[in-house]
């Protein structure tokens, strides 16, 4: 039997991410972490998220997972490379796959990023960009993460920030979501942005990079398994803007995160 494939994001953003790999990888199984109890990352201080990262990555490699997506722009913004340096399996993140679409996809090299706090802060996004020769915008959105969570990605208020955050937005052609949150505000985020800016997901583009690296076996549908350390009806709830949660949801207890970030890193 395959060993499932670990994937983590502070919330449900990253099921975006579990979703696009799942098209591409149906008979893989998966152990999914939603860290609700600490989201949102995005306003935390990168030294925190880096220990939030490490702590999930090695409850992972405890469930013996065979690689690690880091299903969330802010832990990989902050924890990567450091993170994939020291885990003994391989270490995804969504921030190169979303710079080498936008590589593709542009027309005339004017780029736009949106992000969290903490990941528009890190610059990582704009330095990988700028080394490929394009012209950045980078804005971050802080209240988007909130809009999802709350299952409020189709509301008025949604479409009040949008036009909010990206009322400075120069002339560009594509736009990063970059984090993983937003591709369920897409539909909002085309309206206010145009039908001439393409919009790139981090999520499709890093379900297509990984799932290169993985052979699919050749039959039975796979199993996830969430592991959540907020509330598990809230979870299931918010979820259902994803798609819903398809396998079995075991809560779990921050501290015992924060015991396998200590004992292994
Ligand atoms: N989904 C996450 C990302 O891609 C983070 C959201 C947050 O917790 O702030 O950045």
């Amino acid at each position: 039997m395959s060993k499932p494939i670990g994937i983590f994001d502070s919330g449900v953003g990253g099921l975006t991410v579990l979703k696009a790999l799942r098209g591409r990888l149906p008979h893989s199984d998966f152990v999914y972490v939603a860290d609700t109890a600490r989201v949102p990352y995005g306003r935390k201080p990168k030294e925190m998220v880096r220990g939030f990262a490490s702590e999930i990555a090695w409850f992972l490699q405890k469930l013996d997972v065979s690689a690690i997506v880091v299903a969330c722009n802010t832990a990989s913004a902050c924890a990567l490379p450091d993170l994939a340096e020291r885990m003994p399996v391989p270490v995804w993140g969504v921030i190169d796959p979303g710079v080498e679409a936008a590589r593709r996809v542009t027309r005339t090299g004017h780029v736009g990023v949106i992000g969290t706090k903490a990941t528009i802060a890190s610059g990582v996004y704009q330095g990988k960009l700028i080394a490929a020769g394009l012209m950045v915008w980078a804005q971050a959105c802080p209240m988007f993460v909130h809009l999802v969570e709350e299952a409020l990605a189709d509301s008025s208020e949604a479409e009040v920030l949008a036009r909010h955050y990206l009322s400075s937005m120069p002339r560009i052609d594509t736009l990063i979501l970059g984090c993983t949150h937003y591709p369920v505000l897409a539909p909002v985020i085309q309206r206010v942005v145009g039908a001439e800016v393409t919009l790139v997901s981090s999520a499709e583009v890093t379900a297509e990079v990984v799932s290169r690296a993985f052979m699919n076996s050749p039959d039975g549908r796979g199993r996830v398994t969430h592991y959540v350390t907020g509330g598990v009806p809230a979870y299931q709830h918010t979820a259902e803007v994803i798609g819903g949660v398809d396998g079995q949801v075991i809560p779990l207890d921050v501290t015992r995160l924060a015991d396998a970030g200590v004992i292994a890193g």
